[in-house]
């Protein structure tokens, strides 16, 4: 596939969710899960999901420290949950299969924000239905602030020169509705030939300012991306899924697997237009050994629209956020995982088991490895990670912020590391799996849990 694409349509940008402070000192939202309909350039309404709207959801923004509690209502007609990919809090409030919510019913969970600013984004996981409520517009955003962050010098008005870039692809069958076939090729699940960018088919951005933030967000269901602009100007990569980096990186390209988002900052001149596109994420990259999702199809994504006079922005500060590396030497365990045949060590997801207990308080490395010719990432919930190594070497830029999803390419093991801090509970598990979300539906899930030391 190679995706050309009139920009025509204003990129829709997605309100950030209203909310108050209750009584409590909690921050409040309110998201409701419902159906819809949206003209998505096929001669009629689509029907699609949304979060209080047609499709996707507002972006929900808190502060770290805060007290947040968010209502979710079920107006589906069936059972959905929502999580909060990337959200450090306790497993009962995580959102995954085990915190399913009735049609109907609501389900309130609350935490404190205790991690950096970051873009994280929350969406449905239901056991062995994430792939459908997802690729019917079931997701959204949610920024975290902080205050080192908000000291830096960096474009931050939301909508403005601060915008949220959610990439999926869809098909569509010949009565414009989401056509939900899975590829037979290389066992992915669905890949699209059409590119929604917060839910809006061939999207411009008007721009103002000399610089302007993406946030991306790979939302797709199985699509990789590598993100890069058609005149081959460069971008400064400045953060990856769990928050900023320590530095810039200066880059062309950044290539995202389903889940994983990155923070880019682009230099624009004034009254040019330039094209943000996804190029084959197979090419020429010796990293990638194998082939994966979509490997070799080539998208335009989004034009950036610069005015004829643009608001001077400060550079990029050369330096972030500090990182506290994590120390391998402190590690109590480390386990291995074998992803393959949509198991992972040789097992399926099964809700009932508990595939093994971590130590609060506690330090553990994970190697991740893949043997089949299959394309596979893994997201770990509760934590954010940094990776170690990469098939024992020491990880590219891209790789040395926090993550909570990592590409997995075969015969490269990756180590990561990650520290299980707080909210021990021996009953509830938090998950692990693939992020395409067909291998995550066909079981390529497991559980943990965090115990108290001794438990
Ligand atoms: Cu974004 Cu367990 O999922
Ligand atoms: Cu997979």
């Amino acid at each position: 596939t190679t995706g050309k694409v009139d920009f025509v349509h204003r990129l829709a940008v997605p309100p950030l969710a209203e909310s108050r402070i209750d009584a409590q000192g909690r921050r409040v939202f309110d998201l409701r899960a419902q159906t819809g309909g949206r003209d998505l350039g096929q001669g009629g309404q689509t029907r699609t999901w949304g979060y209080n709207g047609d499709y996707l959801g507002p972006t929900l923004r808190a502060k770290r420290g805060e007290k947040v509690l968010v209502n979710v209502v079920n107006g589906l007609d069936r059972p959905t949950s929502v999580h909060w990919h990337g959200m450090h809090l306790p497993a009962v409030m995580d959102g995954g299969p085990h915190q399913m919510v009735r049609p109907g019913a609501t389900w309130s969970p609350h935490w404190t924000v205790d991690q950096p600013a970051a873009t994280l984004w929350y969406h449905p996981h239901p056991h062995g239905e994430t792939e459908q409520h997802v690729y019917r517009g079931l997701a959204g955003m949610f920024i975290l602030d902080d205050e080192p962050s908000a000291a830096l010098a960096l474009p931050r008005r939301y909508g403005v020169d601060d915008i949220p870039v959610i990439v999926q692809d869809r098909r569509f069958d010949s009565d414009g509705q989401f056509d939900d076939g899975r590829s037979l090729l290389g066992g992915v699940g669905i890949l699209g030939d059409t590119l929604l960018v917060n839910g809006t088919v061939g999207p411009y951005l008007d721009v103002s300012t000399e610089r302007v933030r993406l946030r991306l967000l790979n939302g797709s269901n199985a699509r990789s991306y590598d993100f890069g602009f058609a005149d081959g100007r460069g971008f400064a990569l400045i953060g990856t899924d769990g928050g900023l980096l320590a530095s810039p990186h200066q880059t062309g390209r950044i290539r995202l697997s389903p889940g994983e988002r990155a923070e880019i900052v682009v230099t624009m001149r004034p009254a040019e237009r330039v094209v943000l596109r996804s190029y084959p994420p197979n090419a020429g990259v010796d990293f990638f050994s194998s082939r994966f999702s979509g490997g070799d199809d080539s998208f335009d994504v989004l034009e950036l629209r610069a005015a004829g006079e643009l608001a001077p922005t400060p550079e990029v500060p050369a330096r972030l956020v500090p990182i506290d590396r994590l120390d391998p030497a402190t590690a109590a365990t480390t386990r291995r995982f074998q992803l393959s045949d949509r198991k992972i060590n040789g097992r399926a997801m099964d809700p009932g088991r508990i595939d093994f207990a971590v130590t609060r308080d506690t330090t553990e490395i994970w190697e991740i490895a893949k043997q089949d010719g299959t394309p596979h990432n893994l997201h770990v919930h509760d934590v954010q990670f940094q990776v170690l190594s990469v098939d024992g070497r020491e990880p590219p830029p891209e790789l040395r912020g926090w993550k909570d999803t990592v590409l997995v390419t075969a015969n490269r093991p990756i180590r990561i590391i990650a520290r299980f801090a707080d909210y021990a509970d021996p009953n509830i598990p938090y998950m692990f799996h693939c992020h395409l979300l067909y291998h995550e539906d066909q079981g390529m899930m497991g559980q943990f849990v965090v115990v108290e030391p001794g438990q």
